[in-house]
């Protein structure tokens, strides 16, 4: 059973960040997995604001990007790792974490997944992950499974115009993702899901059949599962 928590739109990013702050003073959220798109960039804000006000610190963690888009040049707007620097990781005060962006610049695409799936494979305290209209998580797009590794996949026309709309400068067709698989083992996963337009996702999810058609549907089967709704999407 999933531990679903509902906030008011007004009062989402603060309860998560209240939640991630008590994590870190206890020591217990060292390693975290991050996603980057709409519905983190007010608990980024949050966290950013928190921790150059002296409330909370992310020093001392490792921060490993959840996906990234291939064939984008670095520092593209649409690079998921351009996109966690520019919300978060730059905006923190010095010493800031270790930020692990997937090595896409660097090795081919394949190795590339391979060296990120081992950098999460030494542990994960708390994977925070999205939810996509499709139902997707990352980049496991509709067809995967709990099975899914970390691997290379062609992205959905969703996908695409995510990039697309991030200001892409190109149109990338393939991605990067930590499978569901390798996030399945993290010690907790944080489910972060809000807006109207998500409501139906999120039934589908929580209250649907295990099916590789929703893939967000198989992170039932961790047994802490956290689902940080608010008020719009949990209708
Ligand atoms: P969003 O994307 O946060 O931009 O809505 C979530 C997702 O597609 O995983």
């Amino acid at each position: 059973m999933a531990d679903l928590r509902v906030l008011s739109t007004s009062e989402w990013a603060g309860a998560v960040a209240d939640e991630l702050a008590a994590r870190l003073a206890a020591r217990v959220a060292g390693r975290l997995v991050l996603p980057t798109g709409d519905t983190p960039a007010p608990l980024y804000a949050e966290i950013v604001a928190r921790a150059n006000g002296g409330s909370l610190s992310l020093a001392e963690t490792e921060l490993i990007l959840l996906d990234e888009y291939v064939g984008l040049e670095p520092g593209d707007p649409a690079r998921c790792d351009a996109q966690l620097r520019a919300e978060l990781v730059d905006r923190l005060p010095t010493p800031r974490p270790r930020f692990r962006a997937i090595p896409v610049d660097t090795l081919t695409p394949e190795v590339a997944a391979a060296a990120h799936d081992a950098t999460a494979a030494a542990g994960i305290d708390i994977a925070l992950v999205g939810l996509g209209r499709n139902g997707h998580v990352g980049f496991n797009e509709p067809g995967s499974t709990a099975d899914s590794p970390t691997r290379v996949v062609e992205l959905t026309d969703e996908s695409i115009a995510a990039a697309v709309g991030y200001g892409a400068h190109g149109r990338p067709t393939h991605g990067i993702t930590l499978g569901l698989s390798r996030l399945l083992q993290a010690s907790e996963i944080w489910l972060l899901v809000t807006g109207a337009h998500k409501a139906e996702v999120l039934r589908t999810a929580l209250e649907g059949p295990e099916t590789p058609v929703c893939p967000a549907s198989y992170l039932r089967r961790h047994p802490r599962l956290v689902v940080w709704a608010d008020e719009l999407a949990a209708l």
